[in-house]
This record gives C-alpha cells, sequence and structure tokens, in this order.
C-alpha cells in the first residue's frame, strides 16, 4: 500500500470533480462530524488530536471539508477555524443548517426561514469567511413549505453569503421538486458499499452532474471492524477493508465525493491513502456482487 508519509498531496489521487460546475475538488474528502464530543455533543475528548486531524487532512491533499453547524454544536465549525484559517486558496468547506441539537444524539428538524439564516450566520462568524462555498439544508423540514426553506438558502445566495446549495437526505422526488425552485449542487444521503439505499438518487445525481456525498461511507466504522464484509477481498488486495470500500465508492460514480469522518490521524492516514488504491473493473463488479448487488 502506498506510504502517506512519503507521498504529499495523496488525495489528489482521487481525482476532480467540480462542484456547482466551479468549485473543483479532490473526491476524497473529510467528514468532520468526529472531531466533537460524544454524540456530535460538545468539545472533543483530545482538542489537540482534533485540530492535528484537520491539518493533516490538508497537509494529505484534501480539499473539500463537510461539517455543519449543528456538530458540536457549532464546535467543529470553530475547530476548523482555528486549525486552518487563514484557508488555503482551493480549500473549500461546506457546511449545512436545518437541525436543532437539545442535547447528545438529539436532533430536531427546523426550516423554519429565520433560523436558516441565523445559522448562516453563525457558520460565516465561527468559520471566519465572508461567502460559504456549500450550504446544505441538512433535513427537509416537513413543517414548513419547501419554497421557504429553499427561499432562504437563495436570499442568502443573492446577498453574496452562500456560493452553492445542497441538499441532504432527499428523495428523487425531493431533489427535482428542490430543483424546480433553484439550483442544487449536491446532495448529500448516507451511502456505503453495504448500504446503498440511495442508488436512485446517486443516479439521478450522475446524470444531473449534481455532486453526490456519501454520509456514513465506511458505516460507522463497520467497514473497520474484524468482521467487515470486506476483509477477506481486501486482504487479497493488500489494503485495508476501509480503503477498498473507500476506493469501491470512488469507483462506483464520478460524481462522488466520499467524505469519511474520523477523530483520529492514523485513521485518517489509513483513510485518505484510498485514494491511490486502484480497482480494475472486474474487481469494482466481484465486490458489488460479493455485497448483493
Ligand atoms: N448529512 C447527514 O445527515 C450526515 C449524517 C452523518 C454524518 N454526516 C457527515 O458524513 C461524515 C461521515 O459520516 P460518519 O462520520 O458518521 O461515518 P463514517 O465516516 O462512515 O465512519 C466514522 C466512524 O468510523 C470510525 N473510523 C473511521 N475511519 C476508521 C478507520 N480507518 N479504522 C477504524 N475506524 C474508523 C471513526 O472512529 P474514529 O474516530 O475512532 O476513527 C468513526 O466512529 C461525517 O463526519 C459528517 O461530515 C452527514
Amino acid at each position: 500500500m502506498t506510504d502517506v508519509h512519503a507521498t504529499p498531496h495523496i488525495a489528489e489521487r482521487s481525482g476532480i470533480f467540480r462542484i456547482g460546475g466551479d468549485l473543483p475538488v479532490h473526491r476524497l474528502g473529510f467528514g468532520a462530524m468526529r472531531v466533537v464530543g460524544d454524540g456530535v455533543w460538545g468539545p472533543p475528548r483530545d482538542r489537540d488530536e482534533a485540530l492535528a486531524v484537520l491539518r493533516r487532512a490538508v497537509d494529505l491533499g484534501i480539499t473539500f471539508i463537510d461539517t455543519a453547524d449543528s456538530y458540536g454544536p457549532q464546535i467543529s465549525e470553530r475547530l476548523i477555524r482555528e486549525a486552518l484559517y487563514p484557508y488555503a486558496d482551493d480549500l473549500v468547506i461546506a457546511t449545512k443548517a436545518g437541525l436543532a441539537r437539545t442535547g447528545p444524539s438529539e436532533w430536531h428538524k427546523l426550516g423554519r426561514p429565520a433560523y436558516l439564516k441565523q445559522q448562516a450566520e453563525l457558520s460565516l462568524r465561527n468559520l471566519g469567511v465572508e461567502r460559504i462555498d456549500l450550504f446544505q439544508l441538512h433535513r427537509i423540514d416537513p413543517e414548513v413549505p419547501l419554497a421557504d426553506q429553499l427561499g432562504a438558502l437563495v436570499e442568502l445566495r443573492e446577498q453574496g453569503k452562500i456560493n452553492h446549495i445542497g441538499l441532504s437526505e432527499v428523495t428523487v422526488d425531493e431533489l427535482s421538486a428542490a430543483r424546480a425552485i433553484t439550483p442544487i449542487a449536491s446532495v448529500q444521503n448516507q451511502y456505503a458499499p453495504s448500504f446503498r439505499q440511495s442508488e436512485d438518487v446517486l443516479e439521478q445525481c450522475e446524470k444531473d452532474g449534481i455532486a453526490f456525498l456519501p454520509w456514513a461511507p465506511v458505516a460507522r466504522g463497520e467497514m473497520a471492524a474484524p468482521e467487515s464484509p470486506l476483509a477477506s477481498i481486501a486482504a487479497e488486495h493488500g489494503v485495508t477493508p476501509v480503503q477498498l470500500a473507500l476506493s469501491w465508492l470512488l469507483y462506483r460514480s464520478p460524481v462522488m465525493i466520499p467524505i469519511p469522518g474520523t477523530s483520529r490521524v492514523a485513521h485518517l492516514e489509513e483513510n485518505t491513502a484510498a485514494a491511490s488504491v486502484r480497482l480494475s473493473e472486474a474487481e469494482v463488479e466481484r465486490i458489488s456482487q460479493f455485497l448483493g448487488s
């Protein structure tokens, strides 16, 4: 396996996708939900390690970081600023709003326009930017008309406070309803080699050139467990199961931007080295068959 210490910017080997047509990122990104406390609440257990993870991500050539106002809340965005500000010109930071937090592991959909605008203002301040590159509606709130939720984001874009608009956990029908209101640059749905319920959404994104950001791409660590379904094929390949999972995702679609999360530098390095794993079409097919599709 490629040595990450001897290979600067290894993430660039994952190729490039242009989010919204004009924001180029290396396709293997980083999810910053795990740099906060348990239950995605409060400060991280090891603050120095959390800052080191963020700095190492950029050293490794990662140019796309996903976060949200609700991670902490606010703590993930503030740590990103502390670790990485002033930001490299090629770094794209995506954040989200639309989930209110009342305690550890407690999440509530909240899409009222005033709330979404307030959270965008807080994200601008916490990240220390004048414009958010990609602002994602974390969930569609069924209690608020979609046109009002997206209307708030369109206003923010018209004011120059956000660049592109993304969605999270949507169906194909919700994606097309949203696109009737405004251009959508990205969709973030749960997706992993072992969890492919959003296959239809991925196909739609591929057809329309929309970035697809699979969340929990290594099945929240399940792919790394000794009983990982990918353990035997990974061993044959001389890579770890997590690397095989991430590599499979990168091969699965050119619009795929995996955002694996971790709180540890060693895991970040292992995950990012997946950018240099090469699979043949036959191997990708074999893994797909093996996992049951
Ligand atoms: N849009 C949404 O609704 C939504 C929901 C959830 C997440 N997300 C985003 O998606 C990102 C990824 O999702 P996720 O963090 O839930 O799941 P994930 O990336 O599939 O897995 C993260 C978990 O796996 C462990 N892990 C990662 N790499 C590992 C390795 N090489 N070996 C062993 N364990 C490893 C991590 O523990 P360690 O910390 O010990 O490495 C962590 O507990 C998040 O960070 C966030 O940005 C979005």
